[in-house]
């Protein structure tokens, strides 16, 4: 899934992009489905200058890890999220690849020294975790381990700009990084709401996509807060820190989710999208997340324009 979409990412900013699976299938699913969304893309006029069918052609297909490696300067590993899976690739990698190519994970909450520590050349190593789909959703995360070498970590930065994605640097490794962490919270009071009748799963994802998430989709948390008070953040602080703390205090004990609330949950959510109906609805999802893409860029140029010209 995610490599495919990193394929895009990459060749789109103009890389020859070697295409490995250990499953041939999975190589012939990548060509398909960067060529599909290439043409998404450019129906929302994302598509950007060059044709579809010159990006594409940057894509090469390998049937082996040593052809995947010929020629290039970095690596984006997106194998499973299984410890062992990672350990055993990233011998191979770091016994074929030449000490100067990166070798950066996908992982979404495997650090990159659980992985990596016995290597030869553990120092170019380092997380890169995208946000599903990437070629779509800018962000990344730069996760180095101790022994990854600020040159690699920069240079993979530099990488990431180039491609057009938006990358933050963690200072060390720390579980769920910095995405699955702010989502963790998030997820923890949804189910919390959820399992004691407050609401339901639907009224949850409203809140979300009707309320902050309108305004979460162009600003973080931080700078709403700011907007929020007529001086500031310091003033919202003042204004409301203590009901936070109450909430916050509410929230402390952790919860599992056990198996009946998330049996409740999967009947709620199969009664609005079946579970055929699955994967057309990850396809609407990418389309609307296209949409909005091109909506955002357009809308945030014309108000820098307006505010330089004012
Ligand atoms: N799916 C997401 O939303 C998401 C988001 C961010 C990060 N990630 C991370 O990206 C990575 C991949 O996740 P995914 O959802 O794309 O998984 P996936 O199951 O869709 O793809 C993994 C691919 O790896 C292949 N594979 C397995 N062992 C291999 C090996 N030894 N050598 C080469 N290929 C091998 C499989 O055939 C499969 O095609 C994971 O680490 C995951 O945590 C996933």
């Amino acid at each position: 899934m995610v490599g495919s979409s990193w394929a895009l990412v990459f060749a789109r900013a103009g890389f020859e992009v070697s295409v490995y699976d250990q499953s041939a299938a999975a190589v012939g699913d990548t060509l398909t489905f960067v060529r599909a969304a290439l043409d998404d893309l450019s129906a929302q006029g994302l598509g950007g200058a060059e044709s579809a069918d010159v990006v594409h052609a940057r894509l090469k297909p390998v049937t082996t890890l040593e052809a995947a490696l010929e020629g290039v300067d970095y690596i984006q590993e997106s194998a499973p999220e299984r410890l062992e899976i990672k350990r055993e690739l990233y011998q191979r990698l770091d016994a074929i690849a030449a000490p100067n190519i990166i070798l950066a994970s996908s992982t979404s909450g495997l650090p990159a020294s659980s992985f990596t520590e016995t290597l030869a050349h553990r120092e170019r190593c380092l997380v890169v975790h995208p946000i599903n789909p990437p070629h779509l959703v800018p962000l990344v995360e730069l996760v180095p381990a101790p022994w990854t070498d600020a040159v690699v970590l920069a240079r993979a930065a530099e990488l990431m700009r180039h491609a057009g994605q938006s990358p933050i640097q963690l200072s060390r490794e720390i579980n769920g990084f910095v995405v699955n962490r702010l989502q963790s919270a998030l997820l923890g009071e949804a189910f919390r709401l959820v399992e004691d009748g407050i609401c339901s799963s639907a009224d949850v994802d409203k809140a979300m996509s009707d309320g902050l998430g309108l305004r979460w989709f162009f600003m973080g948390p931080f700078e709403t807060i700011d907007l929020n008070a007529k001086n500031g953040v310091a003033e919202y602080c003042k204004n409301l820190g203590a009901m936070y703390y109450g909430l916050a205090k509410e929230q402390a004990d952790p919860r599992e989710w056990k198996t009946p609330l998330v049996e409740s949950i999967e009947q709620q959510r199969r009664q609005v999208t079946t579970a055929s109906g699955l994967a057309a609805r990850r396809s609407w999802r990418d389309r609307c997340l296209a949409a909005f893409v091109a909506a955002k860029r357009r809308v945030l140029d014309e108000q820098q324009t307006a505010s330089t010209t004012e």
